[in-house]
């Protein structure tokens, strides 16, 4: 079998041009558009990356995003100020801090004071919470991505046995809470966990975001398998790879996200639904 390739690059770019349709219907009706606040603290050169790909984003959908840099000493008393401001202000919808942050900051203590109806990461306990409970406001992105791309395949995964490989608070928890509610039978893998092999054999879908390249052997796959692969690593050639032995799990699998292509792009593109989202459901003044 060799498996099709999950174009997370064409489902990305198809969400952002409905979003950029619905914030010009928006304006159109003198609403005005959609506000996010990018914060990045340091120049840590991958966050940077990811941050100018979030506000370029915002730029292209005709968002407001409002950007701020601070230097790597930002104190965490600074950095909860400015969040309480942006929590105020009528014209931010959402607020993105973006992680990881100075070890002298407590990133829990950030991500807890950023107002749950700004949450657009999806990262808040509360909605956290509310995805536990089957009741979802803001999904984390990655793994809310990763539901649109299983939900554009031709099979229901109701049912289905799904492993998910890492145990993240930003990624493998809210993964396994998605997988639930979809209805799968969910199994989460983590670093105390015994015999990885035994659990990825029997997996129906897997999805992996661990960050250690070929961590996932392409000869465990299941015939048939989907395999969602969400790590990104460079390899000393300067390659980009995922966590999964892409060549020979392809060949066992139905579908396979590639990296690049697959779950990146579309990370970004739940940050933009989930903004858009806040404008329209939770904060209705233009
Ligand atoms: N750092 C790596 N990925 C993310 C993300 O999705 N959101 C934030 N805020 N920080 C990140």
């Amino acid at each position: 079998m060799s498996a099709k390739i999950i174009d997370g690059k064409a489902i990305a770019a198809q969400i952002r041009e409905e979003i950029k349709s619905k914030v010009t219907e928006r304006v159109a009706q003198g609403l005005r558009p959609p506000g996010l606040a990018v914060v990045l603290v340091g120049s840590d050169p991958a966050s940077q990356v990811y941050v100018g790909s979030k506000r370029r984003a915002c730029d292209d959908i005709g968002f407001k995003s409002v950007s701020y840099d601070l230097p790597a000493h930002t104190s965490e008393s600074d950095l909860l100020v400015l969040i309480d401001q942006l929590n105020a202000n009528h014209e931010i919808d959402g607020i993105l801090v973006q992680f990881p942050l100075p070890e002298h900051i407590d990133s829990e203590l950030v991500i807890e004071r950023i107002h749950h109806d700004k949450d657009v990461d999806g990262f808040h306990p509360y909605n956290i919470g509310r995805l536990a409970v089957r009741m979802p406001v803001f999904r984390s992105c990655t793994p809310y991505g990763v539901m649109k791309l299983l939900d554009g395949l031709d099979e229901p995964i109701k049912g289905k046995e799904a492993v998910v490989v890492g145990a993240s608070n930003h990624v493998g928890r809210p993964m396994g809470l998605e997988l639930l509610l979809a209805g799968c039978t969910v199994t989460t893998t983590h670093r105390f966990t015994r015999d990885l092999e035994s659990h990825v054999r029997r997996a129906d879908i897997i999805v992996v975001g661990v960050g250690k390249p070929g961590l996932v052997k392409g000869e465990w796959i299941k015939p048939g398998a989907i395999v969602i692969d969400i790590g990104i690593n460079r390899t000393e050639e300067g390659k980009l790879v995922g966590d999964v032995e892409f060549d020979v799990a392809s060949q066992n699998a139905s579908w396979i996200t590639p990296v690049p292509g697959g779950v990146g792009p579309m990370t970004v593109a739940m940050l933009m639904y989930n903004t858009l989202y806040a404008a329209q459901r939770l904060h209705k003044e233009s």
